[in-house]
């Protein structure tokens, strides 16, 4: 393992290759132990360029065993080999020259999980963003595009099936008891694009016949036995296929698309070329096992990895500072995606909230960095929800400004004079400019600005001139290297109302600029003054979350209580609800068991929730109420876990108490009528029933009605609110242990509903959880080197479980750095992903904070730490 901190690479030193890459063929002997990678890549000197130059591949953890140039074999003196990189010096004249590399590397010693990796019989690639380097040297950065041959020979028996990517060439026996395969792949890309799959999978068939009429057909291969749970993945990605066609002009490319749904995976998926390769967690799912959260992530992740295919693989990055450019647009286009498959204003609303659980802490704690860094230690710490998230509000803004239509013809051009190409977020930003003659340079410090930019806004109405005036202020506070901000430009999507509930137009706006019912905020501050308004008006202000920003703006209950009646755009009135509800339960943080909740909130959201006339969904929504951790970060200081959780505990018994016809109503009525449909209504009507559920658990404070739920369920998404309510509310009872057993002996052979027993039992909340979870690792059933096993117990106590991972005595830290550790050895890219649940840790108060300085201190002092622990353990000190 490497010690270094690791250089830092900025992105001001970007420059080109001196070599041009033109063609890459890899010949892969596979072995579990010795796989021998030969590769020949064909180079000539880019014009201007000094020719007198080495030639420097970059190496991971390799072995240099043969290297020919030009077919003949190098003088040991004309070259270095080190694990980190091969340096060829006085190449010979010719021009173009091949270079023939042998490496021979260990797949089932690879727990890092980067590069080629041997689990469970099956061998996979992961190589974005640097994995390639670990399978041989190599320019291993995503501005070099070559076609890729590749040539697999393995043992037939334990590998019938062998992959890679692109079109396939044919294959043959090889010699006794072997095969090969060879594929190519005609559309140049970049290294971290490659993938390589080989052993025994079955598979699910399917065709798609693309808009010019050519038949693509479409594997989805999964463990033996597994087929019938691939059935919604495939479904899902003929949706994907023909939504990128009719919203974004997009066809598929190749004569074959290939998912490949692995057991040991660090992330969610990979976009590879032709070879998507998935956690199978974002493949597997039928009613029995997967929740109704389980199938929407599927369908989004399927769209996202297939719309790559565009976004990120036929225009793919310059270097890695530009990743927004491919992940901030590929979240945009999946979100669009889920929105017209599912309801927009639901989707929104759980896009924003995960935005604020996740990306706003980010952005407001040590972690903060633009959508587009200027600078890195460690690339993988950069796949953050900044980059993907933040990145996707960022291109959803553009979309705002430009109008719809006009941003389609930006895309157009995008995809039309960048296809082949490794671009810049400038490139990108000059096709919206060129379409629209809108100048967004200063929209462009969206990229380049970090932190959650605070708008305070107050209104004034002028009865007897007729106007309303709306000043606003913009704050972008200081994030770490990044101290002074420049006003932004903010697309605020706004709306006025009369008292009767009705949407008042003014006859014309002074002050800023507002069309389309946009606002533009471009100033520190402005005010903007609307001409012609009859009556005082009630101000919805960023409706559908048009830009990503805190809001201040103190709004009467009454006013409140009117949007969430009247607002059309029911993102809005979510806001509002949720607006209602946060001052009771911020106040309630400080009360704990004796907060009593605000009657002017309770009203309007028990009238929501009983509603006919909204969707279920956006019912269940409203009724979820802003989490601990929503508290946590309101309150943004001095914070204490116990307190936010009684006082919020609380208030949902007072909710429960006051709303208790409701919910048994609701619990009668949302039913869903005969077989288990995934699709978004149904799944509705489940989620408004299991809130109600859960309401029903405070009001009746006993486990019955949720243990009767428990053994009625036919599908796991209420089997899943079953139990959590009884293992959450009732840890203690007998129901709670008997459903836990029984749960985990109907499930004991997969996987992934095992990681969900983890899940619901690290996060009881309270300070004895840690003791279980400690008891927990013991079981035979965790698995210390999978990724997904690792993350449901640990990693859901430590981002989920405030009260358990934050108990007062410190234990909770102490125990999250020791593992930490001993992960890190093993599998640096995880570890470094459960740290970041630290990055709040300013924000507890003050003994709670110092047990976790002292945490990260113990972290820090480690002798052995991978680059990227290390990173983010200096970054959340600092
Ligand atoms: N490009 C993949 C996706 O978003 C994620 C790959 C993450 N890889 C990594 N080393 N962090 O679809
Ligand atoms: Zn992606």
């Amino acid at each position: 393992m490497r010690t270094d901190s690791g250089q830092v690479i900025n992105l001001a030193d970007y420059r080109p290759t001196d070599f041009v890459l033109e063609r890459v063929d890899l010949t892969f002997e596979l072995d579990p132990t010795e796989t021998k990678v030969e590769s020949r890549l064909i180079f000539h000197r880019r014009e201007g360029a000094d020719t007198s130059a080495p030639l420097v591949l970059d190496g991971d953890e390799l072995a240099l065993a043969g290297l020919l140039f030009d077919q003949i074999e190098m003088a040991p003196d004309q070259y270095t080999a080190t694990p980190e990189s091969l340096t060829v010096r006085d190449l010979p004249e010719s021009d173009p020259f091949e270079l023939t590399i042998t490496t021979i590397i260990n797949p089932e010693a690879n727990t890092k999980l980067m590069g080629l990796y041997r689990t469970g019989g099956i061998y996979s690639t992961q190589c974005e963003a640097e994995g390639f380097r670990r399978i041989t040297y190599f320019p291993d950065r995503p501005d070099v595009l070559a076609p890729y041959t590749v040539n697999i020979i393995a043992e037939k028996a334990t590998n019938p099936l062998l992959l890679s990517n692109g079109n396939f060439l044919g294959g043959a026996g090889y010699g006794e008891g072997k095969h090969f395969a060879a594929w190519f792949d005609p559309h140049p890309k970049p290294s971290y694009l490659f993938a390589l799959v080989a052993g025994d999978l079955g598979v699910i068939e399917d065709t798609f016949t693309t808009m010019s009429g050519r038949e693509v057909a479409l594997k989805i291969y999964v463990e033996h036995g597994k087929e019938p749970r691939a059935g919604y993945a495939m479904d899902a990605l003929k949706r994907s296929m023909k939504w990128d066609e009719d919203v974004f002009g997009r066809e598929y490319d190749l004569d074959i698309f290939m998912i490949v749904a692995v057991s040991d995976f660090n992330m969610g998926a990979m976009e590879n070329k032709g070879l998507n390769v998935f956690n199978d967690k974002y493949v597997l799912a039928d009613p029995e096992t997967a929740t109704d959260a389980d199938y929407a992530n599927i369908e989004a992740i399927i769209a996202h990895e297939y719309f790559h295919n565009w976004t990120g693989n036929r225009i793919t990055c310059r270097d890695w500072f530009q990743l927004c450019l491919k992940e901030g647009l590929t979240v945009y286009r999946d979100h669009e995606f889920s929105s017209d498959q599912r309801s927009r204003p639901v989707k929104r609303i759980a896009e924003v909230r995960h935005l604020k659980s996740e990306q706003f802490p980010e952005d407001g704690g040590p972690l903060a960095h633009p959508v587009r860094p200027t600078q890195y230690r460690e690339i993988n710490n950069f796949y953050t929800t900044t980059v993907y998230e933040k990145g996707s509000e960022v291109t959803r803004m553009i979309a705002t400004l430009l109008g719809k239509e006009t941003f389609k013809k930006g895309m157009d051009l995008y995809f039309e004079r960048h296809d082949g190409q490794a671009v810049t977020i400038e490139d990108f930003v000059k096709c919206f400019e060129d379409v629209s003659g809108r100048d967004l340079a200063q929209f462009s410090l969206w990229y380049q600005q970090a932190g959650t930019p605070l708008v305070t806004a107050s209104g004034s109405y002028d009865a007897t001139a007729k106007t309303f005036a709306l000043s606003l202020e913009q704050m972008i506070p200081a994030t770490p290297g990044q101290t002074d901000k420049k006003p932004m430009h903010i697309p605020l999507s706004l709306a006025l109302f009369a008292e009767d509930g009705a949407q008042l137009q003014p006859s014309s706006v002074t002050g800023a600029e507002y069309a389309g019912e946009i606002l533009h905020l471009t100033d520190r501050a402005q005010t903007a003054v609307f001409h012609c308004i009859a009556s005082r008006p009630v101000v919805s202000i960023n409706r559908s979350f048009s830009a990503p920003i805190k809001l201040h703006f103190d709004q009467t209950a009454a006013d409140l209580a009117l949007l969430a009646r009247n607002e059309t755009d029911h993102f809005a009135r979510w806001q509002a609800l949720t607006d209602l509800a946060l001052p009771t339960l911020l106040k309630a943080a400080r009360d704990g068991h004796s907060a009593s909740a605000d009657r002017t909130f309770v009203e309007p959201l028990l009238a929501a929730a009983a509603d006919d006339s909204l969707e279920p969904a956006f019912r269940a929504q409203a009724l979820a109420l802003p989490s601990e951790s929503d508290i946590a970060r309101e309150l943004g200081g001095n914070n204490d876990p116990d307190a936010i959780h009684a006082g919020r505990q609380a208030i949902m018994k007072q909710v429960a108490d006051a709303g208790r016809d409701v919910f048994l109503k609701l619990h009668e009525t949302m039913l869903t009528a005969g077989d288990f449909t995934p699709d978004a209504k149904s799944a509705g009507r489940r989620a408004l029933r299991n809130t109600a559920l859960v309401y029903l658990s405070y009001a009746e404070a006993s486990p019955s009605r949720a243990k009767a739920a428990f053994d009625a369920a036919n599908n796991m998404t209420d089997l899943m609110q079953a139990l959590t309510i009884l293992a959450h509310r009732f840890p203690d009872s007998a129901e709670a242990a008997d459903a836990l057993e029984t749960f985990r002996d109907r499930f004991a052979d997969n996987a992934l509903v095992i990681d969900k027993w983890f899940s619901v039992q690290a996060t009881i909340p309270g300070a004895k959880t840690l003791d279980r979870v400690v008891e927990l690792m013991e079981n035979p059933l965790f698995i210390r080197t999978n990724p997904n096993r690792v993350r449901s117990l640990i990693g859901t106590f430590a981002f989920t479980n405030p009260t358990g991972i934050g108990r007062a005595d410190g234990e909770g830290y102490r125990f999250l750095a020791r593992e930490i550790l001993d992960i890190d050895a093993r599998n640096p890219q995880l570890a470094a992903r459960l740290l970041t649940s630290m990055r709040s840790w300013r924000s507890l108060e003050p003994v709670r904070a110092e047990h976790a300085r002292k945490a990260l201190t113990e972290i820090q002092q480690s002798d052995k730490l991978s680059t990227d622990v290390r990173d983010i353990v200096e970054r959340t000190l600092q």
